[in-house]
């Protein structure tokens, strides 16, 4: 039978992993805001996973990041990149490591995940279209590409706002977010971001 072992990614892999999300995206995927998020950030530990093959080398990968969102700083996880080699697509690689990453993060005991996608394939493990405007990005995204899947029944209850990563929340909360939101000068907000 055809099993596909999904395993933890060692910092050896770092290399071929980013020429995988090359050969998948295109440089391209470095002017996405969901790359935004990932500057500066760190990928949660033990969530970095990938697959790989004999004498083929990596299949696929996949990474969820920290976030912190809205002036609460409700935690979630950004999925993403999530890559297969192109050619070993459509024999259920992706739909493994999805499966893998996020048993795993709900055993660590994260609530909520979020990420930009096609929704038609993130929804056969769950995601759905975040409410319209209850969850901003850094930068431009299409409302119909920004999806959630709650690891914790109710967590997006909670989630309102910007979503940044930590250190960016922990940069900016305190100082600026209030005094810009009183003004609701967004113009002056987005130079923050
Ligand atoms: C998207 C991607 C991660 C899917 O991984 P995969 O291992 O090829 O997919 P799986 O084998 O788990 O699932 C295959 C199924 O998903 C469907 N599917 C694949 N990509 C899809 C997409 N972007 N939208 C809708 N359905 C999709 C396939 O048609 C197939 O359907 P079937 O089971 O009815 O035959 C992979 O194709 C990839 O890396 N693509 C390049 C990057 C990309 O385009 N990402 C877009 C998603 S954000």
């Amino acid at each position: 039978m055809f099993t596909i072992d999904v395993q933890a990614a060692q910092a050896a892999d770092h290399p071929a992993i980013e020429q995988l999300l090359d050969q998948a995206f295109g440089l391209s995927r470095w002017t996405k805001t969901s790359y935004r998020l990932r500057e500066g950030n760190t990928a949660i530990e033990g969530l970095s996973l990938v697959t790989r093959e004999a004498g083929f080398g990596l299949t696929g990968a996949i990474s969820f990041w920290p976030l912190k969102i809205g002036d609460a700083g409700t935690d979630a996880l950004l999925l993403g990149p999530l890559a297969v080699h192109p050619d070993r697509q459509n024999i259920g690689i992706g739909r493994a490591l999805m499966h893998a990453g996020l048993d795993r993060a709900k055993a660590l005991g994260h609530r909520l995940v979020i990420l930009v996608g096609d929704a038609p394939y993130y929804a056969r493990v769950g995601f759905k279209k975040a409410p319209y405007g209850q969850i901003e990005l850094p930068g431009p995204v299409d409302p119909d590409r920004l999806l959630y899947l709650e690891l914790a029944p109710g967590s997006l209850t909670l989630a309102k706002g910007l979503a940044l990563a930590p250190h960016r929340f922990a940069e900016i909360s305190g100082r600026f977010l209030p005094k810009l939101r009183d003004f609701g000068d967004k113009e002056a907000l987005n130079r923050y971001m």
